[in-house]
């Protein structure tokens, strides 16, 4: 048996890719390995999203070059964003990559495997062929566990102006529902109780349904919930402008899609907005927040900033601050813009480091203030809580609850891939510690 080693970076598009790869490789005769240190191939499943993310490939090839040098016949492949990007740059900076290949191309490795143990060079496969990925790779679902990824959407035709995944990942492309459905069955079959749609633009899901027409996510949702099993559904990342009056009101009427929404407004300031070619105003964002809160009330939100955008003045900067006032946020994450080159800000003027730095600063105390509210809150309450995976005290076993909490239960390890209620005692930096509650035995 020859051992894969695969590594991670970005978001959970990505983390489905990997396990599709190691799906794709184990009839080569591949088994997954936790080491690059042990392993005959690595992939780099990489990120683009901010320099940093793409840096740390190069640093990451360093550490493999040497490591090749004293494994003879290693295989090192670079896949996801920053192969999709900088192709012929990796194979110019890396000699010792032997193949590079984007996002959409990876059902292409067993080819590209078997061309470069034949021939010594280098195999770059980087073309968009739309979705045909998910025709040519045999999904064996048996490593997803409790909670499971399942990937319904890819691309962008955003353009958002500080964005590469337009680049990266080509068009919006939706997979057709049959194709899901069936895809979501067997992953319930294999445990699943739990699973995430997943897409860059998530919510302008519009695949083709079984009677031939177009279907919403909100109308997607509600076909896989009738699946024997699946206890709830999520979905990520969704855009402001695709949140369509049905996939709000699915929030109210829809028991199993869980109450959290992942819903990224980048800036509160409507000159920022337009900059960033968001297409919405800061009002349009509250009011949508409104609606979903009416459909359901208990809804947590989280959303993605962006702070020091090319022209952000202090005012900027304060109505987006006042924007995460307003809303209260559950939980977020936020970044310092970060000038990617071939996208239309990286060549606006700049703002100094150092005031990114102070706003970053200022506004994740701010978030972090509310985050740790939303914690409280939930302290003395009964939650349902789906265990996911073991903790790291003997027996422990961590789950999450409707609003995404991480849960910590003593003794829980053994319900792995159960939904118990737990009672909310105490709460740490990131994550909140329960018992089981009253009658739900062990
Ligand atoms: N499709 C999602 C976002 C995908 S990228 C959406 O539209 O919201 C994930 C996050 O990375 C973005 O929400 C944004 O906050 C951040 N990001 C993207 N490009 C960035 C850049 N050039 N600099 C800093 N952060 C960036
Ligand atoms: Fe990037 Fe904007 Fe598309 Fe999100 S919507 S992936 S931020 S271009
Ligand atoms: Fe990164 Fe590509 Fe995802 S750039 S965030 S891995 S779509």
């Amino acid at each position: 048996m020859k051992k894969l080693f695969i590594k991670t970076y970005g978001c959970q598009m990505n983390v489905y890719d990997s396990a599709r790869m190691a799906d794709l490789l184990a009839p080569l005769g591949y088994a997954p390995s936790d080491a690059a240190a042990d392993a005959d191939m690595v992939i780099l499943n990489t990120c683009h999203i901010r320099e940093k993310a793409a840096e740390k490939v190069y640093s990451e090839l360093g550490r493999l070059k040497a490591l090749k040098k004293e494994k003879d016949g290693m295989l090192i492949a670079v896949a996801g964003c920053v192969a999709q990007a900088e192709g012929a740059e990796i194979v110019r900076r890396a000699p010792q990559v032997d193949m590079v290949v984007g996002p959409q191309s990876y059902h292409r490795l067993p080819e590209m495997i078997a061309l470069v143990t034949r021939q010594a060079g280098h195999a770059l496969e980087t073309d968009f062929p739309a979705l045909e990925k998910f025709d040519s790779i045999p999904v064996d679902l048996s490593h997803s566990g409790a909670s499971a990824f399942l990937t319904v959407q890819e691309g962008c035709d955003k353009f958002c102006t500080f964005c590469v995944v337009p680049y990266t990942r080509g068009a919006e492309l939706s997979r057709p529902v049959a194709q899901v459905a069936d895809e979501a069955r067997r992953l319930v079959e294999k445990g699943a109780r739990e699973i995430t749609l997943l897409g860059q633009n998530v919510n302008a899901f519009n695949g083709v349904g079984p009677d031939g027409k177009q279907w919403s996510l909100a109308k997607l949702i509600a076909h896989l919930v009738a699946i024997e099993g699946l206890a709830r559904i999520r979905y990520m990342t969704s855009h402001p402008r695709d949140m369509g009056d049905d996939l709000i009101a699915a929030h109210g009427e829809i028991p199993e899609l869980m109450p959290f929404l992942h819903l990224p407004v980048q800036s509160g300031s409507d000159s920022i907005l337009a900059a960033m070619n968001r297409q919405h105003t800061a009002r349009d964002y509250l009011d949508l927040v409104a609606r979903i809160r009416e459909s359901r009330p208990d809804i947590a939100l989280s959303s993605d900033f962006i702070v020091g955008f090319p022209g952000e003045t202090d005012a900027d900067f304060e109505a987006t601050m006042a924007l995460i006032t307003e809303v209260g946020y559950a939980q977020s994450y936020s970044f310092k813009y970060s000038p990617r080159p071939g996208t239309p800000a990286a060549s606006l003027k700049q703002i100094p480091e150092s005031v990114k730095d102070a706003r970053l600063a200022r506004l994740q105390k701010l978030l972090l203030s509310q985050q740790d509210a939303f914690n409280r809150a939930a302290e003395s309450r009964i939650l349902p809580v789906l265990f996911e995976k073991p903790g790291r005290e003997k027996g422990q076993g961590i789950g999450r609850s409707p609003y995404l909490h991480p849960v910590h239960v003593a003794g829980a390890e053994r319900l792995i891939g159960q939904i118990r209620d737990v009672k909310i005692q105490t709460m740490t930096a990131n994550s909140l510690r329960g018992v089981l509650a009253e009658g739900a035995a062990l």
